[in-house]
């Protein structure tokens, strides 16, 4: 399969970038080169004749058209976003241009593009989308997030990604461009840019600065490894039913504070302090506005539909992460220098 993925040099693009190089797809990795991308990230395929990059903004759609007719792929992998909550509430306006323009741009372009070769069955739009769509959750183990519970969201980020599944939902109704969705829990893993709450965590502790926690800690979220949602991803884009949306989530439901203490025991077995325990720098700090109380996935369609199962479980892949940021400095130092990085964003209201 020809893939364009957008977003393929940020976290969880770049992880679908490898994958889908490994498993032997051609991709076209479709990005602007934002503060949060990184082509290292996907330094280990550059050299494959499976791959190409076109540094382009999806808020230019001419130039999405242009790279439609020169690369003609076989479906879409629409991950480019901006995606950092706390930058949301800081600065609204980047949120709505890329996410909600951009896609718009996006399916406009796959639309003109797909329409041209003659409307083929096979085509793809895969809208890659998260779980803060449908808002916050009470605590309550029995209560999660299907694929019909309703949409609400609740920050400038979640609200602007809800705007564009809309978008594509009303692209496969109107038009009956072949589109599919996916609705993902909080990922974590290598790679993960270091203004994310896992790699703060990790890179402060070793740095021996305070483990910020917003609020009391209480706030619960779903973890999954970002290898697991690649491979949920090249599975929908390939399998999954048109017109259908996917949850995706590793039932790993944890409160910040229980991720942090683990984080901070896995830190304190392959990288012992001196003296006393990396807990000893947890801080709790300035609650973000509107922060949602709980995400929790249910992710039956996609298990039974396609008999998707994550790999690794969440104890595994923290220590598997904790290590990687052990293991690569080189990649994690420079990105430290970028603007708004190791800041606290999004309290001003
Ligand atoms: N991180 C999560 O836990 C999570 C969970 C569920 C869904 N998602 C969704 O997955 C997608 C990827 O998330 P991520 O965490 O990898 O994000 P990220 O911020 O790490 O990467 C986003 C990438 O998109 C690129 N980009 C941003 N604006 C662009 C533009 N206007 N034109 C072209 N490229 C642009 C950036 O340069 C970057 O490489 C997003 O759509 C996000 O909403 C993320």
């Amino acid at each position: 399969m020809k893939l364009l993925i957008t977003g393929g040099a940020g976290f969880i693009g770049s992880a679908v970038v490898r994958l889908a190089i490994a498993r032997g797809h051609q991709v076209v990795n479709l990005d602007a080169l934002t503060y949060a991308a990184c082509l290292e990230n996907v330094a280990g395929v550059a050299e494959s004749p499976l791959y190409a990059f076109e540094q382009t903004n999806i808020r230019d759609r001419a130039a999405l058209d242009r790279i439609f007719a020169a690369h003609r792929p076989d479906a879409v992998m629409h991950l480019a976003a901006e995606s950092h909550v706390d930058r949301s509430i800081d600065g609204p306006g980047a949120f709505i241009e890329t996410n909600i323009t951009g896609t718009y741009n996006m399916l406009e372009s796959a639309r003109d593009f797909w329409v041209g070769e003659g409307r083929p069955e096979a085509f793809r739009f895969h809208h890659i989308s998260t779980d803060e769509v449908f808002g916050s959750l009470p605590n309550d183990p029995l209560v999660k997030f299907t694929e019909d519970t309703a949409y609400d969201p609740r920050s400038p980020y979640s609200a602007s990604k809800a705007a564009s599944d809309h978008l594509v939902r009303a692209w496969h109704e109107t038009y009956g461009l072949p589109v599919v969705l996916t609705n993902c829990s909080n990922n974590y893993g290598p790679y993960h840019f270091p203004e994310k709450l896992i790699p703060v965590i990790i890179l402060n502790a070793l740095a021996g600065k305070p483990l910020p926690i917003y609020g009391d800690g209480s706030n619960i979220r779903d973890w999954l490894f970002v290898e697991d949602h690649a491979d949920a991803l090249l599975l929908v884009v390939e399998k999954g039913r048109v017109g259908r949306s996917y949850n995706i989530g590793g039932e790993n439901e944890r409160t910040n504070l229980e991720l942090v203490q683990t984080l901070c025991a896995i830190l304190d077995e392959k990288r012992p302090k001196a003296q006393g325990s990396y807990t000893d720098q947890i801080t709790f700090v300035a609650d973000r506005p509107g922060h949602d109380a709980r995400y929790a996935i249910a992710p039956g369609r996609i298990r039974e539909e396609l008999g998707w199962r994550p790999s690794v479980t969440v104890e595994e892949g923290l220590a598997r992460t904790v290590q990687w940021y052990l293991d690569n400095e080189n990649w994690w130092k420079p990105l430290q220098g970028r603007k708004g990085i190791g800041e606290r964003l999004g309290v001003k209201t």
